[in-house]
């Protein structure tokens, strides 16, 4: 079932008309559909309805927190890399014990806010981290439970910019230093060592790179548990792909699967961190046509919506499908989708066959709830759109669109001027 669908020629999702959201929130908009958002995580959970697991939803891929509080309702926790993360996640409810905080760049402070919250663990990036975590934790008179995020040196296959398991990329730590690394954590005085860690990459298609990651672990945790190291959990990070064009990702079912028979004879607690998996295609964004204009053999088609709302295309080059909200236009053309930023890197949709929008039309960004909000900015002082959430034939604003009076919140003009 397909929560954005055609009723007629006018685009939904689930039971309620696109058109309608706009006419109620303007436009641009970032409409989740909820009935998607459960039904991926669901099936996430259900690949691994055999063994013991949390799934920690990746908080950065879409931050918002509605879309947080329903995976917590389905029994969720998340995988934060920021205390702004841990921040919303605890305002949306999570459960603290059921949060991992990864990223190589952990500040004292949120080192600090994040033990007091009694986090599950840390996702252990440097030996300086290790160290530092300790003294904190000891100062607090605490101890702070630890995974080691090791560096597989497994190449995913995906982008270069979202490959992160390679050794020359700044994450984890390599194998041979992990095992060091554990057998020291182990005396520190403000670390419980928990659990091993591996994050590889995003927008993976093929599972090999997974298990072929998860392989080398296992090498590492037998030699651990031969120095008396006995790890509790087995965290295998997120990246699982979506289809967003003609890719075709495994199923979760499938990575289910493979995963559980590479890991079931080491009886850990799995913990995974999918983030754009469940919410990348529960999402759209909707914009409209402000003008069209032609030169030579070139069409464009200038919308509300431009890269500081959806930057993935600029930054990557990545596919996002179009679509028309009310499908009333004469025949296809090529051409480019651009935003109203000034650079030339601003646009959606490059050099392709599109229906003819024209003056007015409003069209659909599919495949965009992960990455989407979350990585937009100001940038041109454009204040951030609304995200709307769907539920049957109930949508609610879930945040709203910026002012411009938000722009310049916390800004003062130096007295010196
Ligand atoms: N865990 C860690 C430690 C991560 O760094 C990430 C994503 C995830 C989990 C979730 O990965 P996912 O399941 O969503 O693939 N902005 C890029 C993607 C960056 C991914 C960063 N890390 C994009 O728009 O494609």
């Amino acid at each position: 079932m397909n929560h954005f669908h055609y009723k007629g020629d006018e685009l939904y999702s689930e039971e309620v008309s696109l058109k309608d959201i706009v006419a109620k929130t303007g436009s641009p908009v970032y409409v989740y559909s909820h009935a998607t958002l459960t039904r991926h995580f669901k099936a996430f959970d259900d690949a691994f309805a055999g063994v013991p697991h949390t799934i920690c939803y990746s908080v950065k891929a879409n931050s918002t927190q509605s879309v947080l509080k329903t995976f917590t309702n389905m029994g969720g926790g998340v995988d934060i890399v920021s205390g702004g993360e841990l921040y919303r996640a605890l305002k949306a409810g999570v459960d603290p014990k059921k949060v991992v905080y990864s990223g190589v760049g952990k500040k004292d402070d949120e080192i600090e806010y994040a033990i007091n919250s009694g986090i599950l663990m840390f996702n252990v990036e440097s030996e300086q981290e290790l160290t530092r975590i300790s003294e904190i934790a000891s100062r607090m008179g605490k101890k702070a439970g630890i995974a080691i995020r090791v560096n597989p040196d497994v190449d995913p296959q995906t982008h270069p910019y979202i490959t992160t398991g390679l050794k020359n990329a700044k994450f984890g730590i390599t194998i041979d230093t992990a095992i060091k690394e554990y057998i020291r954590a182990k005396s520190l005085p403000g670390i419980d060592v928990i659990g091993i860690d591996m994050h590889i990459g995003s927008q993976l298609t093929k599972v090999n790179p997974f298990v072929d990651s998860i392989e080398k672990l296992k090498i590492m945790i037998g030699k651990l548990r031969e120095q008396g190291i006995d790890l509790k959990y087995f965290d295998c990070g997120g990246g699982l792909g979506i289809q967003y064009n003609e890719e075709e990702p495994p199923l979760p079912s499938d990575y289910g699967r493979e995963i559980i028979a590479a890991t079931k004879e080491l009886g850990m607690h799995l913990i995974f961190e999918p983030g754009r998996n469940i919410v990348g295609n529960a999402g759209i964004l909707v914009a409209k046509c402000l003008f069209t204009k032609s030169r030579d053999d070139k069409n464009f088609i200038m919308i509300d919506a431009g890269m500081n709302d959806l930057t993935r295309p600029a930054l990557y080059g990545s596919f996002h499908a179009v679509l028309p909200v009310v499908k009333d236009q004469t025949g296809m053309i090529t051409a480019d989708i651009v935003g109203p930023i000034c650079e030339t890197g601003d646009f959606i949709v490059k050099d392709r066959e599109v229906p003819a929008f024209k003056q007015g039309d409003l069209m659909a960004f599919m495949s965009a709830g992960a990455y989407g909000f979350a990585m937009s900015s100001t940038y041109n002082s454009r204040p951030r759109v609304a995200e709307v959430m769907v539920k049957g034939g109930a949508f609610e604003v879930v945040r709203e669109r910026e002012t411009v009076e938000d722009l310049v919140k916390g800004e003062k003009v130096a007295s010196f001027i």
